[in-house]
């Protein structure tokens, strides 16, 4: 058990766990970017640490820059996307990867995309760790996912809870949702 401010969390999935399928991910971004200089665009703040621990990993020409958004307040998604940080304008006509921490209402990836196509990049993928698949009710197209987890809150590997519990290298789900 792990406690972060009132709650208490349980692991559901291990660091080596995490590690393993984010190499696979970047040996297919690997291969599938190998000539397209494609330009990482994380969505800050849950994606740093897997960002951080694909681009170990990655072996082709790259950059790589950053927006940041915000749609959820404490435990659940707030409805709206608001926009800190925007999509940088050196997007125009690059291949675009969309890195993501979790994939929940799907809202925020659709706010993103609608202001990144704005800038014409050339192409978009959408690469996220985790897909709440049951939560997301937008149709998009995801193309990388790491693990597709039930629809329970989830803190660690870049995750938060009110800002809290992003240092943990393994992901940690609420306790009194871990069994429902
Ligand atoms: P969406 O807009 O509902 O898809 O939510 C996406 C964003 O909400 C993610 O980028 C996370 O920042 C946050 N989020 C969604 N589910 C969780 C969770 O279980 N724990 C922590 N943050 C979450
Ligand atoms: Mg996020």
């Amino acid at each position: 058990m792990i406690t972060i401010k009132n709650k208490q969390f349980v692991r559901l999935i291990p660091k080596e766990k995490i590690q393993a399928r984010t190499a696979e991910i970047a040996q297919d971004l690997n291969t599938a970017y190998a000539d397209k200089n494609p330009i990482f665009l994380g969505v800050l703040n849950g994606c740093f640490m897997f960002l951080a621990e694909m681009f170990k990993h990655i072996e082709i020409p790259c950059q790589v820059s950053f927006t940041k958004v915000q749609s959820y307040e404490s435990m659940q998604s707030s409805g709206k996307v608001l926009e800190l940080i925007g999509i940088p304008e050196d997007v125009k006509g690059r291949h675009v990867v969309l890195v993501e921490d979790i994939i929940d209402t799907g809202l925020t990836m659709q706010s993103v995309m609608a202001k990144l196509k704005l800038q014409k990049p050339s192409s978009i993928s959408v690469v996220t760790l985790l897909h709440k698949a049951a939560a997301t009710k937008i149709p998009l197209q995801i193309d990388h996912v790491g693990f597709v987890i039930e629809n329970n809150f989830v803190v660690g590997f870049g995750l938060d809870f009110d800002g809290y519990g992003r240092n943990y290298e393994d992901i940690l789900v609420v306790s009194d949702q871990a069994n429902s």
